[in-house]
């Protein structure tokens, strides 16, 4: 089965609508103006559990509101006021994690992201609406304005699907890269500076590669949180900052320090010989079966 021409246009639409992008700006500088110490800007953007924590939180208000027209069918009317209360109150995290990754999108991934966001937000209004209007005993407005929000959320999801699994907002975008399994030639030890770093392409991958503790090390240079080239950032006390977003990553091993990145930086085994910089990937990297050009 074909995917349906009209939502694969809509996307498209949404992907080029420059015109939302004065709208995005003003907004995006407004967010970013809400101090975020770093603690909270990794717990927004899932950095201690390793993944976006978005899409995990989104399965509450939707889980929520989804029983609730079968509660109202069932004439549950209690039960169904409670469950529109309770998605309202797990929208509000799940809001801030979504603003929170939002945050570090740009062009057409900003737009969609934009779009999702405002369908949520018509859908929390409605859902605001029902809720009291189910508390003041007016059952039918409030399945009304229930399904209407219904109607707003699912619409959200569907881009919120656009944008992890078409654009791959959230995923790690080293996910299908591949480094070679046996050692490589990298670049010549000499080129990397003491107090510096220094990049190479491996079999197509670019690789970062500095120096501490005494020896070269290599990380994949393509950041994984949104792809920034690291080496262009900065190296501080055995870390990587990224030029982007500022996520930090340990030298010695590629592990976050601090996000908004969730996923570690690939590390690479190196050697010298001969002057120059080898280098393989790990063990664990070559058990994934979906690499590029594999
Ligand atoms: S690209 Fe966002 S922290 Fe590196």
């Amino acid at each position: 089965m074909r995917t349906l021409p009209v939502l694969r246009r809509l996307a498209e639409r949404i992907e080029g609508a420059e015109a939302l992008d004065p709208l995005g700006e003003k907004l995006n500088a407004a967010l970013s103006a809400v101090p975020r110490p770093a603690p909270v800007e990794d717990v927004l953007s899932g950095t201690p559990v390793g993944h976006p924590l978005h899409p995990a939180l989104v399965a509450v208000p939707m889980g929520a509101w989804v029983s609730v027209p079968f509660l109202d069918a069932a004439g549950q009317d209690d039960a169904a006021t409670r469950l529109v209360g309770l998605g309202l109150l797990a929208a509000v995290p799940t809001a801030a994690t979504g603003a929170s990754d939002w945050l570090t999108t740009n062009s057409a991934e900003r737009r969609v992201g934009l779009v999702h966001a405002l369908l949520n937000y018509a859908g929390i209004g409605s859902y605001l609406v029902s809720w009291l209007q189910r508390r003041r005993g007016r059952r039918t407005a409030g399945m009304i304005t229930s399904t209407l929000g219904l109607t707003f959320v699912s619409a959200a999801g569907w881009l919120g699907g656009h944008l992890a699994y078409a654009q791959g907002v959230g995923v790690d975008t080293t996910a299908f890269e591949s480094f070679p399994e046996d050692w490589t030639d990298a670049v010549a030890e000499a080129d990397v500076p003491a107090d510096g770093m220094a990049s190479a392409q491996v079999g197509g991958v670019p690789i970062l590669l500095a120096r501490t503790g005494g020896t070269v090390v290599a990380l994949g240079d393509r950041c994984t949180h949104r792809g920034a080239p690291l080496h262009e950032g900065d190296l501080r006390d055995g870390c990587v900052h990224c030029p982007w977003h500022d996520s930090v990553f340990a030298l010695a091993d590629g592990e976050v320090v601090s996000g908004p990145a969730t996923r570690p930086q690939p590390a690479l085994e190196t050697r010298v010989r001969d002057g120059r910089v080898q280098v393989r990937r790990v063990e664990q990297r070559g058990l994934r079966s979906n690499v590029a050009g594999h």
